[in-house]
């Protein structure tokens, strides 16, 4: 789909018109001068209905006379002041959810009188709710292919929102990369093919670099390699690198993904009912990849550490069984008692090499970790546990002022006891109850002395039916906005 600013509507008998009314607000602006055009017909069908204006909501005027234009969508965008940001980015969605497989081919969306900013994001958020995962689609009945080919922003300064669109739209590639990285199924992405496409986000400046499992093996990643080893694809470690500090020593700060391929559960074998979404066990790796590729693309002045665990959990002849012990990079040993519970023991070894080499500011971990944050917190919202008031403060901040939700998760010491071992210096779950906090308190125990948060993902990687209009279902790409925006609030010199 293309996205363009220009001063003209443009509209031809194919193009549908959208203009953005606000509550409690007479027609304005290009909605007005569109009511006159037509001889007043939108005024007299907001009249003749229900239409309040509120964020979402859409009118839809077909073949409006004294038009060329095929349609007309008035969407609601909610209270005048209020538009900012993330509210440009709804209404623009909701308008293109509304018209998307209308058979229009072009969208002309009406934005005089609004900042380059906000109709930057505008176009931000047309480019969100388009994201669709059609890779392996080879035929699609006409009527549910999207016809919108073309959306066009009309500004007042279409140079100046160029601008605007051009430091956003690096954001946008970020979570469509993301979001296509969890969606691609698991016997095309694998942990050397993650690698690989990693790999390529050398061409906007980041340092990428590979381990293999020799070179794991000799770091003595136990834990991360004993995940993998029932799988005959190769495990990997992705270390990516920005340096965009003014000082390239600086001491960065570091995001840790998990970077589970495919979750079969291993010997501990899950369910087959709806195991097929374990495709999507990377969103952790995928999301901080997509960070680190937002922060390169706008040059962030900031120097970050990105560490991705790539793994495949299956079950075999080699794979790890219930009472395995493995020896972590960290020297502490752990009982497996449950190969299900791999993500932790991927985190392991990943936090450990990631403040043993690179002494990081802080780490922030993201996992799609536990089925127990389900249970705790819906899908709306991911699980934030930290030993770090203040940077758990910075998240929740981050969170709010990115709309990638979070919830902060206790972390009390009295279930630690849930995870000693008779053998070892811990096993690797407790009880089913409060499983997410004991999967925490767990990766805790390869933190050694700084700050730190575990983001558990799980409720978010993936939405089966998603409420929000820039979030179309599937992939959501979930903490890739919510990172960058906590570097651009609190850690950029
Ligand atoms: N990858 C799963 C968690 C998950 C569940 C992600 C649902 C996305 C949606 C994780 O590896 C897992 O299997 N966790 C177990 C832990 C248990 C064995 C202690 C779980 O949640 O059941
Ligand atoms: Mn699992
Ligand atoms: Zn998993």
């Amino acid at each position: 789909m293309k996205i363009e600013f220009s001063a003209d509507t443009g509209a031809d008998n194919t193009t549908a018109v959208v203009v953005f009314a606000f509550e409690k607000e007479p027609l304005g602006g290009a909605a007005a001068s569109l009511d006159q055009t037509t001889g007043g017909a939108v005024a007299r069908a907001i009249a003749g209905g229900r239409f309040s204006a509120a964020m979402g909501q859409t009118l839809d005027l077909i073949a409006p006379h004294g038009l060329e234009a095929a349609r007309v969508l008035v969407v609601g965008a909610g209270a005048a002041g209020k538009l900012d940001g993330h509210a440009a980015e709804l209404a623009a969605a909701h308008a293109y959810q509304a018209l998307k497989t209308s058979g229009v081919a072009r969208l002309a969306i009406q934005l005089s009188g609004v900042s380059a900013e906000l109709a930057a994001h505008a176009a931000l958020g047309v480019r969100l709710a388009a994201y669709r995962f059609d890779r392996y689609r080879t035929t699609e009945k006409a009527d549910k292919k999207q016809s919108v080919t073309t959306v066009r922003l009309v500004v007042d300064d279409p140079e100046a929102a160029t601008t605007a669109y051009s430091a956003l739209s690096g954001l946008g590639d970020a979570i469509i990369f993301a979001r296509d990285l969890v969606s691609e199924p698991a016997n095309i992405l694998y942990p050397e093919e993650f690698a690989r496409r990693v790999n390529k986000l050398s061409d906007l400046g980041l340092e990428v670099e590979i381990l293999g499992e020799r070179e794991m093996a000799a770091l003595g990643m136990g834990a991360l390699l004993g995940v993998g080893q029932g799988s005959v694809r190769e495990s990997q470690l992705a270390i990516l690198q920005w340096r965009g500090a003014a000082d390239p020593s600086a001491q960065p700060i570091a995001f840790v993904g998990k970077g589970v391929c495919f979750d079969t559960g291993g010997i501990s074998l899950k369910g087959a009912e709806g195991m097929e979404e374990m495709i999507t066990d990377m969103g952790g790796a995928a999301a901080v990849a997509g960070a680190m590729a937002a922060l390169a693309s706008r040059k962030a002045k900031v120097n970050a550490v990105g560490i991705l665990g790539l793994v495949e959990n299956l079950p075999d002849g080699n794979a790890l069984r219930p009472g395995d012990v493995v020896t972590t990079m960290s020297g502490q040993t752990v009982e497996v008692i449950n190969t299900d519970a791999e993500g932790r023991l991927v985190l392991a070894d990943a936090l450990w090499y990631c403040q043993n080499r690179f002494k990081p500011k802080f780490m922030i971990d993201l996992a799609t970790l536990t089925g127990a944050i389900i249970v705790s917190l819906g899908k709306d919202l991911g699980g934030l546990f930290s030993n770090d008031d203040a940077l758990a403060a910075n998240l929740m901040s981050a969170s709010k002022a990115s709309a990638d939700a979070l919830w902060r998760m206790p972390m009390p010491s009295q279930y630690e006891k849930q995870i000693e071992s008779n053998v070892a210096d811990m096993k690797n779950v407790g009880v089913r109850y409060g499983g997410s906090i004991t999967a925490a308190l767990f990766i805790q125990r390869f933190v050694n002395g700084l700050p730190w948060a575990h983001l558990d993902i799980a409720s978010t990687a993936w939405k089966p039916a998603s409420t929000v209009p820039t979030i179309p279902n599937g992939a959501t790409g979930f903490g890739v906005r919510l990172l960058d925006r906590l570097v651009a609030d609190f850690y950029e010199s």
